[in-house]
Formats: structure tokens, sequence, C-alpha cells
């Protein structure tokens, strides 16, 4: 299966990206997790996808496209994938149309009062890349790996504020962009926990349990 999970920053993409990888045995191709890597890194990317990355602005197309072309050429991609957080501008929709035929576009809908205060609490592990909330965490190492949790910047208030006006308006025209080609599926995240979120995300992809 070839996937895109799209939806508003925290509203749980990465989270069920994990968990469907894991059953499908397909890989996450998360953008965000690609970029934060390069930064730790220092690569040219890096450099470059700071900034925009601080401040909550999205890195630009030419950028981006160039990693995912890269990533989608790799052995783990020929049984499909999970595009988690690309493509994320309507120029990176059109691009992406030109090198695969998507199965499905999975859009995970989160009012902004339930995204800010995810968000606040969220911890991520910089070593596997598994994201918590701070009221499922026993102190700050990563149950999966022992690591120490961190915060990341970009889910300061300022800058989530940001993120949000930044998804209304590149991101979400691909809400009607994906309708148009009926590939979408909609998953209503509100109040929903993580399971019960995922049980929808299976029914919407029509994965038996
Ligand atoms: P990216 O890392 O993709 O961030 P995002 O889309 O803003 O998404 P998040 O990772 O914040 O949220 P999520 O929906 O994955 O939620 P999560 O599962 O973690 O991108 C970061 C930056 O990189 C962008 O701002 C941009 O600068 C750049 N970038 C990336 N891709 C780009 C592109 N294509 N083009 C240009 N720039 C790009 O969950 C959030 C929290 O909620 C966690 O704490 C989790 O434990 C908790 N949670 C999850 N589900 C539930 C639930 N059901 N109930 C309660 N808590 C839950």
């Amino acid at each position: 299966m070839k996937l895109i999970f799209l939806g508003p920053p925290g509203a749980g993409k990465g989270t069920q990206a994990q968990l469907l990888m894991h059953d499908l045995n397909i890989p996450q191709i998360s953008t965000g997790d690609i970029l934060r890597k390069a930064i730790r890194e220092m690569t040219p990317t890096g450099v470059i996808a700071k900034g925009y990355i601080d401040r909550g602005e999205l890195v630009p197309d030419d950028v981006v496209i160039a990693i995912v072309r890269d990533r989608l050429q790799e052995k783990d991609c020929e049984n499909g994938y999970i595009l988690d957080g690309f493509p994320r501008t309507v120029p990176q929709a059109e691009v992406l149309d030109t090198i695969v035929e998507i199965d499905a576009v999975v859009d995970f809908e989160l009012p902004n009062e339930e995204i800010i205060n995810r968000l606040s609490g969220r911890r991520v592990c910089p070593k596997c890349n598994s994201t918590y909330h701070i009221s499922r965490l026993n102190g700050d190492t990563c149950p999966g790996c022992g690591e120490k949790v961190i915060q990341r910047k970009d889910d300061m208030p300022e800058t989530v504020l940001n993120r949000l006006e930044v998804y209304e308006k590149q991101t979400a025209p691909l809400i009607d962009y994906y309708k148009n080609k009926g590939s979408l599926r909609v998953v209503d995240c509100t109040g929903q926990q993580v399971e019960g979120v995922y049980a929808e995300v299976r029914k919407v992809l029509g994965i038996n349990a």
C-alpha cells in the first residue's frame, strides 16, 4: 500500500504511522524526522532546513521533494510506504503525482484546542523517534530504548500557533485536492484514544482485524 497521512500538526499522524508500519511491514517516511536528523548531523540540507523548522514554517518545496524522491528509491519502499507529512503543499502533491500512484490519503482531523494540548505535552526520543505525551510517561526516559526524551523546539507555544496558520494556508488545500481525486479517507480524532483512532484508520483503509 502506498499511503499519505495528512492533517494538522499534532493530529497523531506519526503515532498512527508507527502502528501501521509494523502491521503492514512497510516503512513510515516522515519528512519531519528526516529533516530533524539532517539538522542534528549538520548536513547541507539540515543547515537550510533549521531556520524554517524552528520558526514553524515549511521548508522550501525543492528541498523536501529531493529528499522524498531519493527516499522512495530505497529497497524497503518496494512494497509500499506511509508518507507522513508529505506532501504539504499543492506543488509537492503535483510532483508526487508524477512519481507514484497513491492508494489512499488519510486525513486526520482534530480541533486546535486539542492540538495545542497535545503538542505542549509531547516529548520525543531523539534516538528511536518514538513519540509520547507527558501524561503517559513515567520520568524522562524513552520506554522503548532508555534514551532521555526531549521537547521539540517547534512545540513551543508561539511556534505551534504559527504552524497551525501555515497548515491552514498551505496544507489544508490538499484536502480538496485529494477529495477531487477520490482518494481521501477522513478520520475524526476528536476525543479518541490512540487505539480508537487506529481502529478507525484500519477501517477506512479496509484492513481487516
Ligand atoms: P513534522 O515533524 O511532520 O510535524 P507535523 O506535521 O507538524 O506533525 P507532528 O509531528 O507535529 O504531529 P503528528 O501529527 O505526527 O502527531 P504525533 O503523532 O506526533 O514536521 C515538522 C517541520 O518539518 C514542519 O513544520 C516543516 O518545517 C518541516 N517539514 C516536514 N515536512 C515538510 C514538507 N513536506 N514540506 C515542507 N516542510 C516540511 O502526536 C502528537 C502528540 O499527541 C504526541 O505527544 C502523541 O503522543 C499524542 N497523541 C497522538 N495521538 C493521540 C491520541 N489519540 N490521544 C491523545 N494523545 C495523542
